[in-house]
């Protein structure tokens, strides 16, 4: 593990206070109500969530034991009965919602569509149904491969209906790489599109799904429904390939939502770690619900009023979080897109906001700075006077940015929530509350209500304020991972045993490095271990080193990050070639489409280095670190002593 590094956030000192008219009109109006929550909860954490699932939730059977904690497994509202798409829908139908607008999507090629909460439920119903027509069982997984439309949504509902785990793989991800998943998962049905746009070109999402399932890839899947997007033409398969809209026209819309128990699997949403193929992260019901449902409600400050926008694919848990389940649980209306900004298209974003009045936008910072180098010219002509509230998620966000966002975009009215959270938390987990927290550029501000957070050594001990440390989390919440799908060890080993329980406590390490300062304010610094954040998408180092060793041309290969204006990091890959190939800038791009091809673009090297060989030490271990300054062009740092062998270093430093 890598030392947390400080760096010039330490010098920001300015800090931003609701405005009065934002808070009067907030669910949390000062800082003292959010002290009360925050001690409310910290005293009595049981009393606080049971009482809020009381409040804001439907059960079809109340709970026996508010949480049940088994150190490092957690279960909460044990015994409860619950739905979370009768939750997100049906309820909402016997109120004024039933005709507001619950999905508002906008395609990329200009098209749109307005879904009301009865439409969806309509729709969602009707999926459940086909669902069980393709054999799909109560408890069954289902693989969701698809681009950013109506249907991805319906789908994970209608899974969720029946009691289906669905397992959304990013529509980005290579064949080799959904493959993996639905594996993994043992998915029965995989549900994606012919294609999907995709900065104006279509992604053949229907040809990867059948790459992977070919030679019997996948065993377990026995049909794919397609949806037809692009229609580009398409292979169907007989017997095993459906359309969505031919099944869909034959269902019935009465298919009531089953009732689960509290945790029953939810969701799989696989994510990097340091060690291994990505691991599978397991969400329940019950406390997953009540989670997103009360984070984006206080957070985010959502009003029944309100259009919401959250830019994220839904392959991500952002998407899971913030674009489905949080927003309809709450009958608010959500917003999603199928575009992406791009120099074609800069002002894109600006476009969706100004057509549907966007109040509420939530997009990650290495957005926010392609914005800032495509010029502010494009949202200056649209009208953005809608917006009262912004959120930044998925990596650290620069101060700079963070102005830019609030002058630019926010008009210097509206609110930052800079929300650092997860896949493993399930939500928001330190933020602010826009109502009542004033915002320093830089800090995601102070933890949720329920949360208790801390900055602590690797012995577990508190640091001093302002001292650089690892980020844990010291009491389970309702919307914490499980486990790690068919590995409980790993789920151990990876967030339980890095920093040993302390006092009989366990700490749940995230795997970030922050710092507190003297306002109890945190500031998130990145991650401390081998992932690495490109563009706001976690990639393990190891992954990027298997797929490029599996190239026959590969030796050897070691992984950083290198920072990147842009993306935050981009990956730099050192190289050793097998003795009979030689290096040439054919062979690197060769390596590169290798590595689109493994896992997906997202991980595609921005830099390739050939080496004759890696410093290690004596032991054997490539030092990462020398690697990670080589590759950010900086002076190698820090002790050397433990390097085998030094002329390497000097060979490495002149490299190619
Ligand atoms: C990083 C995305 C700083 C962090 C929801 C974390 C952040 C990883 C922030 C999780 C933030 C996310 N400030 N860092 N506001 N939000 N991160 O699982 O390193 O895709 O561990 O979840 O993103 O990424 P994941």
């Amino acid at each position: 593990m890598s030392e947390p590094t400080i760096e010039s956030i330490l010098q920001e000192k300015r800090s931003f206070p609701p405005s009065l008219e934002f808070s009067q009109k907030a669910h949390v109006k000062s800082l003292e109500d959010y002290q009360q929550l925050y001690d409310q909860a910290q005293a009595n954490p049981q009393k606080f969530w049971a009482d809020l699932a009381q409040q804001e939730l439907h059960w079809f059977q109340k709970w026996d034991q508010v949480m049940d904690w088994q150190p490092p497994f957690a279960k909460w509202f044990v015994g409860g009965k619950i739905n979370i798409s009768y939750n997100c829908l049906d309820r909402h139908l016997t109120t004024w919602r039933r005709n507001k607008a619950a999905l508002i999507w906008e395609g990329e090629p200009g098209d749109s569509r307005t879904l009301t909460y009865a439409q969806l439920h309509r729709e969602v119903s009707q999926m459940a149904n086909v669902f069980k027509q393709l054999g799909v069982q109560k408890g069954d997984r289902v693989g969701i491969y698809m681009p950013m439309i109506p249907e991805a949504a319906i789908a994970m509902l209608a899974c969720a209906r029946i009691g289906a785990a669905h397992t959304v793989v990013f529509g980005g991800f290579s064949s080799e790489a959904l493959k993996d998943r639905l594996v993994d998962a043992a998915a029965k049905l995989v549900v994606t599109a012919d294609g999907g746009w995709r900065k104006d070109a279509i992604v053949p999402l229907k040809e990867q799904v059948d790459k992977s399932l070919a030679n019997n890839g996948a065993p377990t899947v026995e049909n794919v429904l397609v949806v037809e997007r692009t229609k580009q033409g398409i292979q169907m398969e007989p017997g095993r390939d459906h359309w969505w809209h031919d099944l869909q026209a034959g269902a019935s819309a009465d298919c009531p939502a089953e009732p689960m128990d509290a945790e029953d699997l939810l969701f799989i949403l696989y994510t990097s770690g340091t060690t291994g193929k990505p691991k599978g992260v397991v969400h329940t019901t019950g406390g997953y619900n009540l989670y997103t449902h009360m984070t984006l409600k206080w957070a985010f400050d959502i009003q029944d009023t309100d259009v919401y926008w959250c830019t994220a694919d839904v392959g991500w848990i952002t998407g899971h979080s913030y674009i489905v389940y949080g927003p309809l649980s709450n009958g608010a209306t959500t917003l999603m897109y199928e575009g992406a900004p791009r120099a074609s298209n800069p002002g894109c974003f600006w476009d969706v906001v100004e057509k549907y009045g966007v109040n509420i936008f939530y997009t990650a910072p290495t957005a926010i700075r392609a914005f800032i180098k495509m010029g502010e010219e494009h949202p200056n002509a649209r009208n953005l006077s809608s917006l009262r509230l912004l959120g930044t998620v998925g990596e650290p966000i620069n101060p700079e940015a963070w102005m830019w966002y609030h002058r630019v975009i926010g008009g210097e009215r509206c609110p930052i929530v800079d929300t650092w959270w997860q896949t493993e938390t399930g939500g928001f987990m330190i933020t602010p509350l826009p109502g009542a927290t004033p915002t320093k550029p830089g800090s995601a501000t102070r933890p949720f209500p329920g949360i208790i957070a801390d900055v602590v050594d690797l012995e577990g001990n508190p640091v001093a304020d302002n001292q650089g440390g690892y980020l844990v989390v010291k009491h389970p919440w309702p919307g914490m991972l499980r486990t790690v799908y068919g590995n409980p060890e790993r789920f151990r080993r990876t967030y339980w045993e890095h920093i040993p329980p302390k006092d009989g406590q366990y700490l749940y390490f995230a795997g970030d490095g922050a710092r507190k300062d003297e306002d109890g304010y945190f500031w998130v610094m990145g991650r401390v271990d081998d992932v690495i954040n490109v563009a706001g998408h976690r990639l393990g180092t190891m992954e990027v080193e298997s797929a490029l060793v599996s190239h026959p041309a590969v030796a050897e290969a070691a992984v950083v990050g290198k920072p990147d204006e842009v993306k935050g990091e981009e990956v730099c890959a050192f190289v050793t070639l097998e003795g009979s190939y030689s290096a040439s800038e054919e062979l690197k791009q060769d390596l590169k489409q290798h590595v689109v091809k493994e896992i997906g673009a997202i991980a595609r090297p921005g830099e390739i280095r050939f080496t004759e060989a890696m410093p290690k030490t004596r032991s054997g271990k490539i030092m990462r670190r020398l690697l990670r300054n080589l590759a950010s062009g900086q002076e190698v740092a820090g002790d050397t002593s433990t390097l085998e062998d030094r002329s390497v270093l000097d060979k490495l430093r002149g490299g190619s």
